[in-house]
């Protein structure tokens, strides 16, 4: 059982500019994630969904200025990033950063003894390896290519789950995974996502625009996000009321 509990945390931006002040993003995030239970976030562009998920990953330009974030009531912020992973945490960003040069199977085994402590048999890590890229649809071609390098959007996506199935994290942040796939590729990363659930008992942060992905994969709770901060939690039917008005009852007097 993992409990990844956040209490009002305000994050602030460092500018490229670094004479510049920094940008205040967050404002007062409260939020608790456990084991099994599914979370999703839902708010309009720009409201600070991503900052929330790399203030957890512990991106280094993202500062947390006030508010507290624990993992089984340890201080994540006391933690390196790699500590952050080894603790249980899993991010698959919104936009999955290229690495030339590093082959696919090459980081997922480096990934994986990083966060098991040791690395995995060579025999049971290819088996373990192939199953999980047969359950995604991949093709083992890819084992071999850069990661993420001319990969395209929707490839990157379902590259992203199978770290989630290799990693088997206790809590996993999931920013629009579901953006830029296809019907048959949402489907693919829905399964694997909810055999994560199933098989780990996970709990999942699922950041997304659409109520298409909740179809497949059920929240327990949504989160509506506006300016920084979280301004109504609700049942999945919170999603569908969004879906047919937008966030105007939310945004109305604020900028989001
Ligand atoms: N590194 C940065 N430098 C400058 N501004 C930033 C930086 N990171 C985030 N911001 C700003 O912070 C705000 C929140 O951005 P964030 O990416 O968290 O939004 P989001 O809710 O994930 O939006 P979207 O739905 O479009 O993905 C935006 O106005 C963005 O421009
Ligand atoms: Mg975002």
């Amino acid at each position: 059982m993992t409990t990844l509990e956040i209490r009002d945390l305000h994050v602030d931006v460092a500018q490229s500019d670094a004479d510049a002040e920094p940008i205040h993003i967050l404002k007062g995030v409260d939020l608790t994630v456990s084991s099994g239970e599914t979370h999703a976030i839902m708010g309009p562009n720009g409201s600070g969904k991503s900052t929330l998920s790399y203030a957890i990953a512990g991106h280094p330009k993202y500062v947390v200025t006030q508010g507290s974030i624990t993992l089984d009531g340890e201080d994540v912020l006391e933690m390196t990033v790699d500590e952050r992973a080894r603790a249980g945490l899993f991010l698959a960003m919104q936009y999955p950063v290229e690495v030339p040069g590093v082959s696919m199977s090459n980081f997922l085994r480096t990934a994986a003894t990083a966060v098991r402590g040791e690395a995995p048999k060579l025999r049971h890590w290819v088996k373990e390896t192939k199953e999980a890229m047969t359950e995604l649809d991949i093709d083992p071609s890819f084992a071999e290519r850069s990661v993420n390098e001319g990969f395209s959007g929707g490839e990157k996506k379902r590259h992203e789950i199978l770290q989630l199935g290799l990693l088997k994290p206790g809590i996993a942040i999931l920013d629009e995974t579901d953006s830029g796939l296809d019907v048959d590729a949402l489907r693919v990363v829905s399964e694997g996502v909810n055999r994560y659930k199933e098989r780990e008992n996970g709990g999942v942060l699922l950041i997304t625009h659409y109520t298409r992905i909740l179809r497949y994969i059920h929240p327990d709770h949504v989160h509506v996000f506006v300016n920084g901060r979280i301004v109504e939690s609700g049942g999945p039917e919170l999603a569908d009321e969004l879906e047919e008005n937008g966030y105007e009852r939310f945004t109305a007097g604020v900028r989001a």
